[in-house]
């Protein structure tokens, strides 16, 4: 292919990070097997802060930042990937080593490449991206320690935001009743609508804190981090178990032994970048018995085009935007 398309590059300059949409040209990319024409690119917190150099995120300069798409493959050196053929890509290190999602094309090595799991479109599956995935990471750990719905609420911190949604949405496929907590309370309508059981305003940390909370959730989902998690820890019951997803509110948290020793409480933490087994398994399930309520989700859905990217990116590392946010390209 010798046609340019729009790129967001991110390069390394003396005056810091500078993200920019350019031409560029497929071999301009990093190496691949599998040229994709990208329809839809999640914007992840974590692109948020590799785009605007607020993190050490990006591998190597300079870098198409962007770590999940969805597209359709337009040439493929690999016997395993036709022409027309709709994939998913994420993780692998997209869009940190090797170019990613904010880029009309993509290169990618066949090994990075995800056949779209039957039983969701391409929009369903860009919907769920790395968020949903994340969650489901969660859920089937939560279910191997021997959690069930019946344990008790699952808490989701930062439910507001795109992982937060997507927990809230696949819990309550999955049978969980949840609890979830925002710092705006002008989203519990929403999340109800998704499947909240119970919305918490996050403003339950300014309250004075005691060595152990109530004992209110069998689990928890802690995107947030710092203060937050140190209060789902005290309030976790007897046996709870805590994924730590994220740290949209910092990497430290203050805590005490409590909660481990008092209530025999467990935490383990979430790494999205999957082997192939549990994807294969995760996505099979995303698409089946943990398949959401996409037209509950909708209305929580929000394209932009790339040209929006930096601006929004700097509103969502604000706290400013909520939901599931796709860079849409053109059909
Ligand atoms: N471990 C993994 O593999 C993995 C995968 C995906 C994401 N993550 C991480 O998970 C976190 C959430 O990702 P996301 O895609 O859902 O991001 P997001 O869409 O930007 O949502 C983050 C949410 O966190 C809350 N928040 C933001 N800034 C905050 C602050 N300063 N203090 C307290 N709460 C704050 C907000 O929720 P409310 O307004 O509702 O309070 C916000 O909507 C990020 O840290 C991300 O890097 C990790």
């Amino acid at each position: 292919m010798t046609n340019r398309f729009p790129a967001l590059r991110t390069r390394q300059t003396e005056a810091g990070v500078i993200s920019q949409i350019e031409p560029v040209a497929v071999d301009d990319l990093s190496a691949g097997d599998v040229v994709v024409k990208t329809r839809y690119a999640g914007v992840n917190y974590k692109d948020c802060l590799s785009i605007h150099g607020q993190a050490k995120i990006i591998a190597s300069f300079p870098r198409i930042a962007g770590i999940e798409l969805v597209g359709e493959v337009l040439e493929s050196a690999s016997p395993e990937f036709q022409r027309g053929q709709w994939v998913l890509v994420h993780g692998f290190q997209t869009g940190i080593a090797f170019d990613g999602g904010f880029a009309a094309c993509a290169r990618v090595p066949a090994a990075h490449v995800h056949a779209l799991p039957e039983g969701l479109t391409p929009h369903e599956v860009a919907i769920l991206g790395v968020p949903g995935f994340t969650a489901a990471m969660a859920l089937e750990r939560f279910e191997a320690l021997g959690l069930t719905p019946s344990d008790g609420p699952v808490a989701i911190s930062g439910a507001a935001g795109a992982v937060g949604l997507m927990a809230v949405a696949l819990f309550a496929r999955a049978g969980w009743p949840s609890a979830a907590i925002t710092r705006r309370m002008e989203h519990a309508p929403t999340l109800q609508a998704v499947g909240a059981g119970e919305v918490i305003d996050a403003a339950v940390l300014q309250q004075p804190q005691r060595p152990l909370e109530k004992a209110r959730f069998a689990a928890a989902i802690d995107n947030v981090g710092g203060p937050m998690l140190s209060w789902l820890l005290r309030s976790l019951q007897d046996g709870g178990c805590l994924a730590s997803v994220g740290n949209a509110a910092g990497n430290t948290y203050e805590g005490s032994v409590l909660p481990f020793i008092m209530r025999r409480v467990q935490v383990f933490g979430i790494m999205a970048n999957a082997p192939w087994e549990q994807r294969h398994r995760l996505w099979t399930r995303l698409a089946s018995d943990l398949k959401p309520d996409f037209d509950r989700l909708l209305p929580h859905v929000r394209h932009i085009r790339l040209e929006q990217l930096m601006d929004h990116a700097r509103q969502q590392l604000d706290g400013q935007t909520s939901g599931r946010v796709l860079v849409a390209f053109e059909d």
